[in-house]
């Protein structure tokens, strides 16, 4: 029987691809939305997937998105954290307000969603959570302390709940994007977005598709072995250790 799939901020950018393939690869895929009503019903109607709209970075709003997944598709077997937000700005400049937002969206999400998801997951003794970092998380960025922070708290999570779910069937990776050719390099400004093309050795910015790839790959049930892994694809522009 297909296993069923949800992903957070799933109807557009890196998320959208990551449905797409995991629709293609032949689950029942769930994509959560924050507020861009016309990205999602598109996606919906263009994927026939389900849509669940709520804020990742509240717990009530994910208990409420992860029972309307569940009553529709049944018991969630792959969770795909991948909503998140930049809020960029020297840290002599930062709000108190970019930060909460970045660390609310991009991190505190990670709890909100695994908890409704992992008790189920021991029960039934199989799941697969795929976590997106970035490469900000690992090498760090100037105008971006919020967004570093919290993906590299991503990284630290999926690492203990790794240990945490291990001998219940469960696997727990990051996957640690590059830049991506997606709607959040729009804030960038373009003298910056220069500079960094010109330190990508591929020589390009990442592909969404070649994201979904590495998490189409993880969700696999024959990527048992993997866990507690961050998987890098970011053109060769950093080594992480
Ligand atoms: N790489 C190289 N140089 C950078 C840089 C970067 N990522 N970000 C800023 N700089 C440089 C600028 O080119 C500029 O250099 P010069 O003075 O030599 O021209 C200097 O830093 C100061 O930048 P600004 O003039 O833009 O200063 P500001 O205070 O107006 O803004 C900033 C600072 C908020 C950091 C802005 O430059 C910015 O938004 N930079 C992009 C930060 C970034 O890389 N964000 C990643 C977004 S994509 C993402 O997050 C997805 C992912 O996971 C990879």
């Amino acid at each position: 029987m297909a296993r069923t799939a949800l992903v957070t901020g799933g109807t557009r950018g890196i998320g959208l691809a990551i449905s797409k393939r995991l629709k293609a690869d032949g689950f029942k895929v769930a994509a959560g939305y924050a507020g861009n009503e016309e990205a999602a019903q598109s996606c919906a109607k263009e994927l026939g997937i389900v849509i669940v709209k709520g804020n990742v970075g509240n717990f009530d709003d994910c208990v409420r998105a992860v029972k309307e997944v569940e009553d529709q598709l049944g018991p969630i077997d792959v969770l795909v954290n991948n909503a998140g937000i930049t809020r960029d700005s020297m840290l002599h400049k930062m709000t108190p307000q970019q930060w909460n937002d970045v660390i609310y969206v991009n991190l505190a999400s990670i709890f909100n969603m695994s908890r409704q998801v992992i008790e189920g997951m021991r029960e039934r003794s199989y799941g697969r959570i795929i976590n997106i970092s970035s490469i900000n998380g690992q090498k760090g960025q100037m105008g971006q302390t919020n967004y570093s922070a919290a993906k590299a708290g991503v990284i630290g999570f999926t690492k203990a709940l790794a240990q945490e779910s291990a001998a219940k069937g469960i696997t727990v990776n990051a996957v640690a994007p590059g830049y991506i050719d997606t709607e959040m390099m729009s804030a960038v400004p373009q003298n910056v977005l220069d500079k960094i093309v010109a330190g990508i050795p591929v020589g390009r910015l990442g592909r969404a598709e070649e994201i979904a790839a590495c998490v189409a790959f993880l969700a696999r049930e024959d990527a048992a072995f993997i866990t507690g892994a961050t998987v890098t694809a970011n053109g060769g522009q950093y080594f992480a250790g």
